[in-house]
This record gives structure tokens, sequence and C-alpha cells, in this order.
């Protein structure tokens, strides 16, 4: 359905994104995964027609994109990382404007805000003004703003910076239950618990390149371990278990050892060993490797402080 090929976009001398290919499959919830600057709001708008490409395409089913034609306008919708409300106007008034631009009018725009104010849960609040809300109304209103028109594509940037945690899951409630009915979603975020509770296909963006792309069981399998063994400092007492080695490879940190388990290591030997080194099993964690330990792999730095 949208298909980016070897997109390059720069700021100046800066490369913001650097021959990213990318296509997306119909139905799926792909979510674009990377720090701040790694050059997701640029992938997004790019993708929404807002800014053009330095080389490359991006093709929605097949066509150029450019946001002179209606048609192409109107598969879209894209909730911008920036909320682009108008204050001073109430929510159903900021829906009206919205949906002219789409080309919606009389009964069918009056119908379709009524469905997108219920779906915010904003129809008590349908006549307040829009600076009173609270942030998470504010995101669920710019959410249904770019729902109005019945895109079958929408782009989520980072829609959840700044909201609290009931209203963030009432966010990802609601784009879970829209992607069941059908609508593909390209989901931008720098926190990888979002990406692995929400997407179908991931894609790690870092420095303005898509680094890795697939389900989460096919990104994890890019790390050398697919399990791992922590065994904090105060069950191993100091210094190296010895040993350890022989089941894969061994790190040692400040408050733990980390064993990362060789291909096909029985687990059962691996305790029966820490047994016999005297290591109660209470000072063993099993943990299966996620998506910080996969970005820190490809990049050698940790998602959370990039
Ligand atoms: N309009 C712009 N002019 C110059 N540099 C920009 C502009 N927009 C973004 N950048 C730079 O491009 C890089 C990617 O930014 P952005 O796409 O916003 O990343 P992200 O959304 O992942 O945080 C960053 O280094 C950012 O500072
Ligand atoms: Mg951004």
């Amino acid at each position: 359905m949208l298909s980016l090929e070897s997109v390059t976009k720069r700021y100046g001398s800066l490369t913001a994104l650097s021959a990213v290919s990318l296509t997306l499959r119909r139905g799926e919830f792909f979510g674009l995964l990377g720090p701040n600057g790694a050059g997701k709001s640029t992938l997004m708008s790019l993708v929404a027609g807002l800014k053009q490409p330095d080389s490359g395409r991006v093709l929605l089913e097949g066509e150029p994109l450019v946001l002179s034609r209606l048609d192409l306008r109107q598969k879209l919708g894209f909730v911008p990382q920036t909320i682009a409300l108008y204050e001073d106007l109430s929510a159903e008034e900021n829906l009206r404007i919205f949906g002219r631009l789409y080309g919606l009018s009389g009964a069918r725009l009056k119908e379709r805000i009524q469905q997108c104010l219920t779906a915010a849960q904003l129809v008590d609040r349908r006549r307040d003004l829009v600076k009173r809300f609270s942030g998470g109304m504010q995101r669920r209103l710019n959410i249904v703003a770019a729902l109005l028109h019945e895109p079958s594509l929408l782009l989520c940037d980072e829609p959840t910076v700044g909201v609290d945690p009931q209203s963030r899951n009432a966010i990802f409630e609601f784009l879970q239950q829209l992607n069941r009915q059908g609508l593909t979603v390209v989901y931008s975020t720098h926190y990888m618990e979002e990406a692995t509770k929400l997407c179908s296909r991931i894609g790690i963006i870092d420095h303005g390149k898509l680094l890795a792309l697939g389900t989460l069981d096919e990104l994890l399998t890019h790390l050398p371990s697919t399990e791992t063994l922590r065994i904090t400092s105060s069950g191993a007492g100091s210094g190296r278990i010895a040993g350890l080695e022989s089941f894969g490879s061994v790190s040692v940190t400040a408050d733990a050892t980390v064993l990362a388990l060789a291909p096909a290591t029985r687990l059962s030997s691996v305790f029966a060993h820490l047994e016999e080194a005297g290591i109660p099993a209470s000072a063993v964690q099993l943990a299966r490797p996620d998506l910080e330990d996969l970005f820190l792999h490809l990049t050698g730095k940790s998602l959370r402080d990039a």
C-alpha cells in the first residue's frame, strides 16, 4: 500500500534520512522505534506528503505522493507529534475545520464529527474550548481529527508523549481497535514498551538509517543469544563465577553477572552449575532479550540514554 524507495532527506548539511526503503503491508500496525533525533518525524512528514525527499520516492498505492491530489490525500490521516488544534475553538469546531479540509460537508460531516467525538470520549465536552482540555484529551482529539475522512492509513507520530498513563492506555486501545477494523497504522515512538505491545512489525531507526526491520521475534534473532541469565552480585559474591563461560558469553557489571546463553544450552545444566557454585536460585533471573538489548547491540548505545 505504501512504499519508500531509497528515500533520503537532508536539512542543509544534516542527513536526516539516509536511503530508507520500506514497504508497508495493508492492515499492519507498523512501529518506527528510535531515539530523539533519529528521523522519525522526518519520515512521517515525507509519508504524509508534507515534505519532499531529496532523492528516492514515496509511493502510495503505486503512485507518487503529491498533496495536490485530493484522492491520495483522502487515503491518509496524519497525527503530528506536536498537537495541531485551534486552542480557542471548541472540540466540535476543530473537527468541523479538519473535516472540511478533507472535503466533508453537510450531513456526512455532522455524522462523522459525532462518531469521532464518541470515539475520543469527548461527546460531553464537545462545546468546550480545547485550551481547557487535559493533555490526554487534546491528544485524543488530535487523533480523531486525522480520522474524520476515514483514511485507510493512519500515521501517528509519538502520540503518547506528555500523556498520563490512563489516557495512554485509552489511546492504545483505540488504535488497536481501529487496526482490527482494518486501518493500517504507522506509529512512531521512542518507547520500546510501546513498540513491543502494539506493533506487528517494527523498524528500528537511528541517525536517519533503518537499522533493522521485522516482527519482534524476527528482530530478536539478530541478537547472538536468545536468553539471558542475570545473577545479582549479592548472590554471586565478588569476582567471577568459575566455569560459567562454558554456557555462553559472560559480562560482569557493577551489580550483576550477565550470562547470554549460547544456542542450545540446557538451562537445567546452568542451574546445576550455579547451585554447585553456591549461588541461591533467588539471585538468578531469566530474561528474554528485548528491543532495548537489540538497540544496544545495533548501535552500541542505550535507547534510553540516546
Ligand atoms: N526543519 C528542520 N531543519 C533542520 N534540521 C531538522 C529539521 N527537522 C529535523 N531536523 C533534524 O533532523 C534530525 C531528525 O529529526 P526528526 O525527524 O525530528 O527526528 P525524531 O522525530 O526521530 O526525533 C534531527 O537531527 C533534527 O535536529
Ligand atoms: Mg519526532
